[in-house]
């Protein structure tokens, strides 16, 4: 299933709720949570008490993306503030394969994420046990970034490494997608997409709606 996930990073935060239940009656799926420490990333973005706040806004799935180091220290929190799906950097933890239990024992779905340079093999011993993948396709840390080509040809590789094992593991991708670009990044093997300035700059219902229509016409091929 091809899957919306707006990044409220770059939403109007004086109208957070109502951008959000925009961009859900709009089509999407998933809300991307950006968390940001100020030490894994330059920026400093918000954590639990935003996160509970705007869980009375929407059901659908909070998807959190935590950039910050040790992120161990707060799985359990993030899980209790709404998260649905919990995504750690690998480049972050230390016991990577510990973090990975931690979120599974707190009843949240599990996502691992790499930086542009890292590579897949991080991956290697965790893959089957994960719920999703996020290829960063810029480096993290602030919105309105250029897609790096070359991550995309590390989501084909995953894709491929996924079939060969049997897995069925969502792919997500982060950083410079736009609906223009988006039907090459889901021919590349990605399923699930984060969209900050290009759904919240502007429209977002028609922002939103074109990338609902990309995904009708890839449906259809
Ligand atoms: C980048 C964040 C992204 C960001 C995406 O560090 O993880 O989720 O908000 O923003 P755009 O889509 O504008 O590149
Ligand atoms: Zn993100």
């Amino acid at each position: 299933m091809l899957i919306l996930a707006p990044s409220i990073l770059a939403a109007d935060f004086t109208k957070l709720g109502g951008q959000i239940e925009e961009t859900v009656k709009a089509g999407a799926e998933y809300i991307h949570l950006d968390v940001m420490d100020g030490m894994f990333v330059p920026q400093i973005s918000f954590g639990m008490p935003v996160i509970e706040t705007i869980r009375n806004c929407t059901d659908k799935v909070f998807d959190v993306h935590l950039m910050i180091e040790d992120p161990g220290r707060y799985i359990e929190a993030f899980a209790k503030a709404g998260a649905d799906i919990i995504t750690v950097h690998a480049e972050a933890c230390t016991h990577l394969d510990r973090v990975i239990q931690q979120i599974r024992n707190a009843g949240v779905k599990a996502c691992v994420a790499l930086n542009p340079a890292t590579p897949l093999s991080a991956l290697d011993y965790v893959l089957d046990g994960l719920d999703m993948v996020l290829i960063m396709t810029v480096n993290p840390g602030f919105g309105g970034q250029k897609l790096i080509p070359y991550c995309l040809k590390k989501v084909s590789d995953l894709r491929t490494i996924m079939k060969d094992r049997g897995l069925s593991i969502d792919i997500e991708v982060d950083g410079g997608i736009k609906a223009s670009n988006a039907k090459e990044v889901i021919a590349s093997g990605a399923n699930v997409l984060v969209g900050g300035s290009a759904v919240f700059a502007g429209d977002i219902t028609a922002n939103t709606k074109a990338f609902m229509d990309v995904f009708a016409e890839v449906g259809k091929e």
